[in-house]
C-alpha cells in the first residue's frame, strides 16, 4: 500500500463509502438471504444512491466488490447452482417525472435520429425467475441469485399451477423466459389470517412470503402456498424463426405459448406519453392480483436494445419508475379485541375511516400486545396506515408529535372479553388465549371455519348467519348444524321459506363431503387443506386416523413431528371425542363413503394392490391416487412389505430406497400409465 492509498483510505469520503457499503451489504443479506428486510425499498434506494453519487464524485473510491458493481443476492447453499445463459440484470429506479424525461432524452442522444417507441408495464413485486424451455418442455427454473448464478428451484416451480410444463403453439427450440413469481394478494391474506389465528408471526408482505416459499426444500409445502407468476422478458432464445421484433410482439408470443403475462401493456413515444401511461397504470394497479411498486418503461424495438447496451448492473433500454407508497393519516379511536377460532385474542385498531390504496380502511389488526408496545401505540393517537401487500391494512407509524396528552395506553385484558375466562399465555408464543373452548366467540369462529369454502363448503352459512343462529341459541358446536329444523329457523329474521330450505339442503349435502374436507374443517391444530388431503389419502377413514400412533402419522411423507404430535393429542381430547361421536350419529361421511373406499369394480385392474406414491409426477399425487383407487387399488403413505407397487416420479428419495431394499416393484410414470391402459 502506498502512502497515497493510506491517505485515501482515511479520508472522510472513503470512510463514508465504506459505511454505506457495509449498510447496503447488511440490508442485502436481510432482503435476499433471509427475506426479512428491515428498511423500505425507498430507504434502501436512498442509501444506494448516496453511494453511487459518492463514487461518481470520487471514482478512486470504487472497489470491485462494491454493491454498485454487482447485482444483489448471493446464491444460497441448499439448492444446486445454475449459471444463467444470459446474466439476469436489475433495473435502474427513478422516482420523478424529470428523471423519466432524462431517460427519454438519453435514449435519443444515444440513438440520434431514430424513432424510439416505448412500452410501459407493471413492475411486479415478486421474485425474479428464469425458466428454461427446451423443445417446449420446462427443463429448468432458477432464481436470479447474484445475476450470474442462481438457485435451481425447478421442483418448486413445477408446483405453480399457471406455469405450463409444456408450451403450446409455435415455440422456439430453446427459450429462456424471465418473469416474476408472486404470491397473489388473496393468498397472502389467507395465509396471514391463518397464521394470526394460530398465534404465529405474520409475514410482512407477499414478496417476502413468495421468496421464503421458493426457498422451502419440500415442494409440497410450496404447493400449499398457492404461488403464481407472470412473464415479461427473455434471456436465451434460439428459434428457427427470427426473434420477435418488439417487446409488444414478445408479449403476444408469451400468451400464445401459454405463459401468463402482465394484464396490460401501454405504448408511448414521448416522456409525456410515458407519464400518462404511468398514471393510468397507477390508477388500476391495486386491482391486480399481484403487488406493483412501479412501472417498467422499456424500449419497444428489440434491435435497439443491443445498440443501447447496458451498464454492469442494468440495461440502458429500460428503467423502473417507482410509485410513492400510499399511506394515509387517521385517528386511532379505539383498540378492540377479537377472539379467534383457537381462542387467540387479537387486538384490532378501530380507525377513523380513511381511503388508502384503492379502498376505505376502518379497522386494522394489530396482531398482538408486543406489537402495540413496540410501536408505542395509544388510543386517540394520530397514525399512518398503509396496506401490507396492498390488501391488509396496517398501522405503520404513530405521529407522536400530534399528541396532546389525552391519549391512553392500551392494556391487554386479563379476561376474555366475550366469555370472561382468564386468558393464558403459552411459553414462547406472543399470543394470548382465552382458555375456554366453549367461549361463544370461539364457537362461532369454529363453525364459520367448518362451513367455509376450503372446508365443508356449506353455501349460505357465512359469518352473519352463524352469528344469528348462535344468538338464537341454536348452535353450540358444529354438530348442532345437523340437528337444525325448519321450524327453528323460520321465526328468525331474514329467514324466508326458500332460504331455510336452501340452508338445510346445503347442510344436509355436506354430510357426504369427502373425508379430507371434514378433516380440514375440524380445525385440528397444524392441519390445513393440503395436510388434510394427505391424511385422508393415507388413512382412508377418520377412525383409522384417530387411532394412528405418532409414529404411524409421521411415516406419512409430509407429516412432521409437530403435526403428528398435535394430531395424536387432538384425537385424545375428551371433548373432541364427544364431538366426533355426535358427527358420526349425524351421519357424516368419515371416509367410508369416499370413492377410494367404494367397493371397487369387479374388473378393477388394480384390485388387491397397494400403492405408495413418491417423487414428482406430471399430474398431482392426489390425481394419481384417484386413478389408482378408481381401478380398485389402495394407496398408502409408507412403504412396507405389504406394498405392491411404488410409483416413483422424478427425484424420488428415501421411499424409493426402501422399496428397492424390500424388493417392491418400482414403476415410473410411463409404466404406470401402461398398466392402466
Ligand atoms: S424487465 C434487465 N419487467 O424488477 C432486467 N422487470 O428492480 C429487465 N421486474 O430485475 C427486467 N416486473 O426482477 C422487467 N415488468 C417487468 C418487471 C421486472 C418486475 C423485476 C425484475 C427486475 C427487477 C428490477
Amino acid at each position: 500500500m502506498t502512502e497515497d492509498d493510506l491517505f485515501t483510505r482515511q479520508s472522510p469520503e472513503f470512510l463514508k463509502a465504506e459505511e454505506l457499503r457495509r449498510q447496503i451489504a447488511h440490508h442485502d443479506r436481510l432482503y435476499y438471504d433471509q427475506a426479512k428486510p428491515e428498511i423500505t425499498d425507498r430507504e434502501y434506494d436512498a442509501l444506494y444512491r448516496e453511494l453511487v453519487e459518492l463514487e461518481r464524485a470520487y471514482p478512486e473510491l470504487i472497489l470491485s466488490d462494491s454493491p454498485t458493481q454487482k447485482v444483489g443476492g448471493r446464491p444460497q447453499g441448499a439448492f444446486a447452482q445454475v449459471r444463467h445463459l444470459v446474466p439476469m440484470q436489475s433495473l435502474d429506479n427513478t422516482y420523478s417525472e424529470e428523471e423519466i424525461t432524462e431517460f427519454v432524452d438519453r435514449l435519443h442522444r444515444l440513438l440520434p435520429d431514430a424513432e424510439i417507441p416505448m412500452t410501459i408495464e407493471p413492475k411486479v413485486d415478486g421474485v425474479a425467475i428464469a425458466l428454461l424451455y427446451e423443445k417446449g418442455r420446462l427443463t429448468r427454473a432458477a432464481t436470479r441469485g447474484d445475476g450470474t448464478t442462481g438457485d435451481e428451484v425447478t421442483r418448486n416451480i413445477r408446483t405453480i399451477a399457471v406455469i405450463p410444463s409444456l408450451l403450446s403453439g409455435d415455440f422456439p427450440d430453446v427459450l429462456e423466459v424471465r418473469g416474476e413469481v408472486y404470491l397473489p394478494k388473496e393468498a397472502f391474506q389467507r395465509i396471514n389470517a391463518e397464521r394470526d389465528e394460530q398465534g404465529l408471526p405474520v409475514f410482512a408482505n407477499p414478496r417476502n412470503t413468495a421468496a421464503g416459499s421458493l426457498k422451502q426444500l419440500d415442494p409440497n409445502s410450496v404447493a400449499e402456498r398457492g404461488l403464481s407468476a407472470v412473464f415479461y422478458g427473455f434471456g436465451a432464445f434460439e428459434a428457427s424463426e427470427a426473434l420477435p421484433a418488439t417487446q409488444k410482439e414478445f408479449f403476444e408470443a408469451l400468451k400464445t405459448w401459454g405463459l401468463p403475462t402482465n394484464p396490460q401493456i401501454w405504448t408511448a413515444s414521448s416522456a409525456s406519453e410515458v407519464m400518462a401511461a404511468i398514471r393510468e397504470l397507477g390508477a388500476i394497479r391495486h386491482d391486480f392480483p399481484f403487488e406493483t411498486d412501479g412501472a417498467v418503461i422499456k424500449v419497444d424495438k428489440i434491435a435497439q436494445h443491443a445498440r443501447l447496451g447496458s451498464t454492469s448492473k442494468a440495461p440502458r433500454w429500460a428503467i423502473a419508475y417507482k410509485y410513492e407508497p400510499e399511506q394515509a393519516r387517521t385517528r386511532l379511536h379505539d383498540i378492540t379485541i377479537q377472539v379467534g377460532r383457537s381462542g387467540v385474542l387479537t387486538p384490532v385498531a378501530e380507525l377513523e375511516p380513511v381511503f388508502v390504496a384503492g379502498s376505505t380502511v376502518a379497522r386494522a389488526t394489530l396482531h398482538n400486545e408486543e406489537e402495540i408496545v413496540r410501536k408505542d401505540l395509544r388510543i386517540g393517537d394520530w397514525v399512518l396506515v398503509e396496506k401490507a401487500g396492498d390488501v391488509i391494512p396496517a398501522v405503520v407509524a404513530v405521529l407522536t408529535a400530534e399528541r396532546d396528552g389525552s391519549e391512553r395506553p392500551f392494556v391487554m385484558p386479563t379476561h376474555c372479553p366475550v366469555c370472561g375466562a382468564v386468558v393464558t399465555r403459552t411459553e414462547g408464543e406472543v399470543a394470548v388465549r382465552c382458555g375456554n373452548p366453549r367461549c361463544a366467540a370461539q364457537v362461532r369462529r369454529r363453525i364459520e371455519y367448518f362451513a367455509s369454502r376450503n372446508a365443508m363448503d356449506i353455501a349460505g352459512l357465512g359469518e352473519a348467519v352463524v352469528s344469528q343462529l348462535a344468538e338464537a341459541d341454536l348452535l353450540h358446536d358444529v354438530s348442532d348444524l345437523y340437528a337444525l329444523k325448519a321450524e327453528q329457523l323460520l321465526p328468525l329474521e331474514r329467514m324466508g321459506e326458500k332460504s331455510v330450505e336452501n340452508l338445510l339442503a346445503a347442510i344436509a349435502a355436506s354430510k357426504v363431503q369427502p373425508l379430507w374436507r371434514l378433516l380440514a374443517a375440524l380445525g385440528i391444530p397444524h392441519v390445513g387443506v393440503t395436510a388434510a388431503r394427505t391424511l385422508a389419502g393415507a388413512f382412508g377413514t377418520l377412525d383409522r386416523l384417530a387411532a394412528a400412533s405418532p409414529e404411524e402419522l409421521q411415516s406419512v411423507e409430509e407429516v412432521g413431528e409437530i403435526m403428528a404430535t398435535a394430531i395424536h393429542a387432538w384425537f385424545r381430547d375428551a371433548e373432541v371425542l364427544a364431538l366426533i361421536e355426535k358427527l358420526r350419529e349425524a351421519g357424516l361421511n368419515f371416509g367410508e363413503r369416499d370413492p377410494q373406499d367404494a367397493v371397487p369394480a369387479a374388473d378393477g385392474k388394480l384390485r388387491g394392490t397397494t400403492w405408495v406414491l413418491t417423487g414428482t409426477l406430471s399430474i398431482s399425487r392426489e390425481e394419481a391416487a384417484e386413478m389408482i383407487r378408481l381401478q380398485g387399488g389402495k394407496v398408502s403413505g409408507s412403504v412396507s412389505a405389504k406394498t405392491t407397487y411404488l410409483l416413483a416420479g422424478e427425484e424420488a428419495g428415501s421411499k424409493l430406497e426402501k422399496a428397492r431394499k424390500l424388493g417392491v416393484t418400482v414403476l415410473d410414470e410411463a409404466a404406470f400409465r401402461q398398466l392402466l391402459l
